[in-house]
């Protein structure tokens, strides 16, 4: 049996005809960090929704497990429940109420003590929970406060789709370090991303292009690969080393790198 926390088997995805997302396959361990790396429009975020179970992403192709069970044709809601969790690329807006409100949404155990420390996990002082969630907050204390959300639901897998946006370098260092507590707790950790610093920071990544994941191994290997060869492509370079057959051969040499 196997045994990943979270195994994707060749899906694919369309959408109005489009095929957004091409033969996926990945998976994601407990206490592991995984890195998702590709270029604006690469399919990430789609992947992202794919997992979770949005309506309009359900595989055409392929499956979905769960702690070994099959969870493709599951509903976001009954994912969530076993433990999934995704933090969105543009989080839904709760202008207005408090950070203590927002953080009490989801989590079994919200209880003051609780708030207090996923504030504390993310580096920010109690007081902010009496703030509202409005246009005062900076983006990275938004992102901060997002971080505090997942670390107080304590996902079994936590999906975070560009959590490094709008946070500056220095910053991002502790994004990365929040990461890493979430997956020594126990979580499986998948990193959404298009900046290669982030993916180096994983303990293994796939890069994406034009739906497919052209590349698997270790964050260095994926790193260099993405800034050595990946550039802006027209049509795609992720089909063409696909066709060509490639795939192989780069994914070994990445591998022995
Ligand atoms: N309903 C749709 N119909 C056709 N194409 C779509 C549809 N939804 C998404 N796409 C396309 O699928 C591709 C993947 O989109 P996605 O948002 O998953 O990319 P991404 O890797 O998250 O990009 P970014 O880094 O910009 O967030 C894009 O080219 C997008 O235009
Ligand atoms: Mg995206």
């Amino acid at each position: 049996m196997d045994t990943s926390l979270l195994k994707v088997d060749s899906i694919t995805v369309r959408r109005d005809n489009a095929t957004i997302l091409k033969d996926i396959s990945l998976r994601v361990e407990s206490g592991e960090v995984t890195g998702v790396l590709g270029r604006n429009g690469a399919g990430k975020s789609s992947l992202a929704y794919a997992l979770m179970g949005l309506p309009d992403y359900i595989p055409v192709k392929g499956s979905i497990s769960f702690l070994g069970e099959d969870i493709t044709s599951w509903s976001i809601t009954d994912r969530a429940k076993a433990g999934l969790t995704l933090a969105w690329q543009m989080p839904a807006r709760y202008e207005g109420i408090s950070i203590r409100d927002y953080l009490r949404i989801g989590p079994q155990n919200s209880s003051e003590r609780n708030l207090e420390e996923a504030m504390d996990f993310v580096q920010m002082s109690p007081l902010f929970l009496d703030r509202a969630i409005d246009k005062s907050l900076s983006g990275g204390e938004r992102k901060r406060i997002e971080l505090a959300s997942i670390y107080l639901m304590k996902p079994r897998l936590a999906i975070l789709d560009e959590p490094d946006s709008g946070v500056d370098l220095l910053a991002l260092r502790e994004v990365l370090g929040l990461l890493r507590l979430l997956a020594d707790q126990g979580s499986g950790v998948m990193v959404i991303t298009h900046r290669e610093d982030v993916a180096a920071g994983c303990d293994r990544s796939y890069l994406m292009c034009d739906g497919r994941i052209i590349l698997e191994g270790s964050a260095a290997a994926v790193k260099r690969y993405f800034m050595s060869q990946c550039r802006p492509c027209e049509g795609c370079e992720g089909e063409q080393i696909s066709r060509k057959g490639v795939l192989n051969e780069v994914m070994g040499r990445a591998k022995n790198q």
